[in-house]
């Protein structure tokens, strides 16, 4: 049998139903079930194994065990590599502070800093994110990662506790964390800490994902205030649209009616938010990708904001070819020559994180001047047409995305988002810091 299986596939016992919690959902359920008549009833262990019990936690005690795997194996004989640039987000962080100057900044940094790798943005901590207030992320072991590296800062847990023991990690470390259902607001009346933790109650206007819709939000908020575990409740939500046509303004209006009367800070603003909707620059914002330079927005340009890309992705072309009229190039021979005409391989494919379904014309730079994308991606090369940039040859310097090329464009034509580009780098490309 495997060493992990699902728990119904075990026959796990029932007691009561058991909800999982959390992004790895049924991966790690927690030794808190709720009973069918609506309590709850912690148990000693949990009803079924956990992927947990046989794999070990990550040891975050050493920064040096924090590297990102590929960094032990460190290829550099190719030259595809992603260069980062701490004071790019340095400076994105400040256009955040202008735009949103009554608010304090939660730097997101969840998904290893959004694929740009947490340690490495961080650094000392005083370039990147001097100017930011708090930094947002998702697990315990994050937290007590950016406390080894000396954050004095608030940390705030996006999606709160995932189990009991991930509470007392965060009240260890100081850490604000979110409260999203019974579970964790049962987790916080089972707890005992001698400092209380600050909690982010989450209200669902409209995302259902996480929170409490706007009618339960009084109670839980009521429940939340009456543990001795609890610090300051902030009052928070999370926009579905903030970046379409549709804006905030229904979610905002169902988060000001279940917040009524109710005190506290409150915090609502994604980048989008915080680029398009004043209205909801509220006491906290949490802009994410907008401070590695990218938009959040399908028709804006990062740069339209003053934003600089924090990550470039660059490598050279190790080929050049000849393609006469009607001759192709690559699998599937998707793209024909007009005419006849250079192309260049470059040392960049999907086994890269570059994304294969990028169509021809997807723009890219060669020798700093934008030229397009012709032929399939493939493992481990990509094609591009040279007609251009006639100098270019073996060796030359080509920008998958970065300063010539908005990783939005790329993404645009890849049919996807900026977002899942910059996190879907792949471990074998070498990520260096160059400031
Ligand atoms: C709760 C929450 N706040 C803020 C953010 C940051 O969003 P963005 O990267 O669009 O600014 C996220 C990201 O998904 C989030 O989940």
């Amino acid at each position: 049998m495997a060493a992990w299986m699902h728990p119904v596939a075990l026959g796990a016992p029932r007691r009561g139903s058991c909800r999982p919690l959390g992004a790895l959902g049924y991966n790690m359920n927690l030794p808190v079930v709720l009973l069918p008549n609506g309590s709850y009833k912690r148990v000693k262990r949990r009803p079924w194994p956990s992927i947990y019990d046989d794999v070990p936690r990550v040891q975050t005690r050493s920064t040096s065990k924090h590297r990102r795997g590929h960094q032990d194996l460190y290829y550099v004989s190719r030259p595809i590599q992603a260069l980062i640039s701490r004071r790019a987000i340095a400076h994105n962080i400040e256009i955040v502070r202008k735009t949103a100057s009554r608010s304090r900044v939660w730097a997101v940094l969840k998904a290893d800093a959004y694929g740009h790798g947490l340690v490495r943005t961080f650094g000392d901590g005083r370039l990147a994110f001097e100017h930011a207030d708090g930094i947002a992320i998702l697990e315990t072991e994050t937290a007590q990662t950016l406390r080894d590296l000396g954050w004095q800062k608030s940390i705030l847990l996006l999606e709160g506790c995932f189990e009991p023991a991930d509470l007392d990690a965060a009240a260890r470390l100081g850490v604000t964390v979110t409260v999203h259902d019974n579970e964790q607001i049962a987790m916080f009346e089972a707890a005992q800490f001698v400092e209380p933790v600050a909690v982010y109650l989450k209200m669902n206007t409209g995302m259902n994902r996480l929170g409490f819709v706007p009618a339960r939000f009084r109670g839980a908020h009521e429940r939340l205030r009456a543990v001795a575990a609890v610090g300051p409740i902030t009052m928070m939500t999370h926009f579905a649209n903030a970046d379409r046509p549709e804006g905030v303004v229904d979610q905002m209006a169902l988060f000001e009616r279940g917040a009524a009367g109710l005190e506290g800070e409150v915090s609502l603003a994604n980048s989008a938010a915080v680029l398009a909707h004043p209205v909801t620059h509220r006491d906290w914002v949490r802009p994410g990708i907008m401070i590695y330079g990218a938009s959040p927005f399908a028709t804006r340009s990062a740069a339209e904001f003053g934003l600089r890309p924090a990550m470039r992705l660059e490598s050279r072309l190790i080929a050049t070819q000849m393609l006469q009229a009607g001759q192709s190039v690559g699998y599937g021979h998707r793209y024909a020559a007009e005419r006849e005409m250079r192309i260049g391989v470059v040392a960049c494919g999907y086994a890269d994180g570059y994304p294969r379904v990028a169509p021809n014309g997807t723009p890219i730079a060669v020798d700093g001047v934008r030229t397009r994308v012709v032929g399939r991606v493939s493992m481990d090369m990509l094609t591009v047409d040279l007609t251009p940039v006639p100098q270019a040859t073996v060796g030359s310097l080509v920008e998958l995305w970065g300063d010539h090329v908005p990783v939005d464009e790329v993404a645009q034509a890849a049919g996807t988002v900026g977002y899942e580009l910059l996190c879907a780098i792949a471990p074998r490309v070498p990520m260096i810091t160059i400031d």
